[in-house]
């Protein structure tokens, strides 16, 4: 496993949404290198097939040094996105990798309509906790014993800002909409997603 730190500038590295087949291996290599959980193909394909869109791989010279996976649906009264797996090497860690593979699922996420999102982390994973903790997320619960290795998870969220459908005004009377109350998570989330794009030039 290579420890020492990768020399680069952050411009090299290039971020893409997963793409096929071929981006499989690379997830899977990633993820059964770095997370404590084992997860099966099945587990794997679920993700990527159902919501390839929100799944991106970071690439270094043409190899893959990140990952972030993800799913979105109804879950209760609300269309919620999930993180499923988020991984950087380690010669590649504290650059901003993982934030900006995260921030932009995320930013998928809300432009698909998503109120929140949602993921389980380590109570042990600082770094996760701080990272998550930056974007904005709070800890919303606490599960006991909830992974196979015995350790507890926080549960983590971030609500998105409520957005106007287009000409809201002219067709509908509904109030659900009009509540432009902005959580301290949005707003930072909001601000991580221009600074991102601003470093990206997009
Ligand atoms: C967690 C992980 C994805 C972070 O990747 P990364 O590319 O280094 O993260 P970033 O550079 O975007 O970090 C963003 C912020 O998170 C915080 N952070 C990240 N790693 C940290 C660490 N080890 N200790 C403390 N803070 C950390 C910092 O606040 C950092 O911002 P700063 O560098 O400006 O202070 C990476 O360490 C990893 O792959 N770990 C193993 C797998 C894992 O735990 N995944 C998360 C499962 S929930």
């Amino acid at each position: 496993m290579e420890l020492t730190k990768a020399e680069f500038d952050l411009s090299e590295i290039e971020y893409v949404s997963y793409g096929g087949e071929h981006h499989l291996p690379l997830i899977m290599d990633l993820v059964d290198q770095e997370l404590s959980e084992p997860y099966s193909i099945f587990t794997y394909r679920y993700f990527v097939y159902l919501w390839p869109q929100l799944s991106f791989l970071a690439f270094h010279n043409g190899k893959c040094v990140g990952t972030v996976v993800c799913k979105m649906g109804d879950h209760r009264h609300t269309f919620r996105g999930y993180i499923a797996m988020l991984v950087v090497i380690k010669p590649y860690r504290g650059r901003g990798i993982a934030s900006e593979l995260v921030t932009r699922s995320i930013k998928v996420m809300m432009e698909s309509g998503c109120e929140e999102v949602t993921l389980e982390a380590e109570v042990t994973n600082k770094g996760a906790l701080a990272l998550y903790g930056r974007l904005g997320f709070i800890r919303a619960k606490r599960l006991f014993r909830y992974y196979l290795n015995g350790v507890d998870a926080f549960r983590l969220k971030l609500m998105f800002p409520r957005m106007d459908p287009p000409n809201y005004h002219e067709s509908t009377n509904a109030t659900y909409f009009t509540d432009h109350e902005m959580t301290p998570g949005a707003d930072s989330v909001t601000n991580e997603l221009e600074f991102h794009a601003d470093m990206h030039g997009n």
